[in-house]
């Protein structure tokens, strides 16, 4: 059987994943492309604790290094257990999240050190990597307004505006270092002018 495709999903907070991954998964539907549906952190069932470790409010203060290698820890089990068994059977996997937001949010947003995360990417990943990315871009303003606008924030939620400008920063220039994986594509509008331009990738993929 031909392995499956492996999508990610990215971008800051309040950037409008939830609705794109509606749209992505009846897209794929309707070309008759069984895809599954996880996230990080989180998609396993240890994942799911270590997910609520992360974002719960109770958890109080995390010395940043313990926040990325809980991401990479739920993230290898997430990997070797859903993700990479998934795409042998022939399906495609679609993640809401993966190794760019440790990039984006731990090396960008809390300044760690971008040579300590590739490290641990190749200790965790070898040479296991998305065939495609979609990063969802929006001024962290207008994503932060949404945000707020949903109720009570989790943990990172909290973080402040220069933080949440830095993953920004972070998450596009890992796109115009990986351009041919990372495909940028303008969240700031309408649902339908971001639906569109996910649709052109897609269609090409
Ligand atoms: P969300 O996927 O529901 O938006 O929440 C996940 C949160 O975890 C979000 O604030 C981004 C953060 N995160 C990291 O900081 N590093 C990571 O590696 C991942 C996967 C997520």
């Amino acid at each position: 059987m031909q392995k499956g495709k492996f999508i990610t999903i990215d971008g800051v907070e309040g950037a409008g994943k939830s609705t794109q991954i509606d749209f992505i998964c009846q897209y794929l539907a309707d070309k008759g492309i069984n895809v599954a549906l996880t996230r990080e952190p989180g998609g396993t069932e240890i994942g799911e604790k270590i997910r609520t470790l992360l974002l719960s409010n109770s958890t109080g203060e995390m010395h940043a290094d313990t926040e990325l290698m809980l991401m990479f820890a739920a993230r290898n089990e997430h990997i070797q257990n859903k993700i990479i068994p998934t795409l042998n059977q022939g399906n495609w996997v679609l993640s809401d999240r993966f190794t760019d937001a440790s990039y984006a949010y731990q090396g960008g947003g809390r300044g760690l050190d971008i040579a300590r995360i590739a490290q641990l990417e190749q200790w965790v990943m070898r040479n296991f990597a998305p065939d495609m990315t979609l990063l969802l871009d929006v001024p962290v303003e207008i994503g932060m307004q949404r945000v707020e606008s949903r109720g009570e924030k989790d943990r990172i939620e909290q973080e402040s505006l220069d933080f949440f400008n830095r993953v920004r920063n972070a998450y596009i220039a890992r796109s115009e270092r990986y351009p041919e994986r990372i495909k940028l594509i303008d969240s700031s509008q309408t649902t339908e002018h971001t639906q569109q331009q996910i649709n052109a990738i897609l269609d090409k993929l």
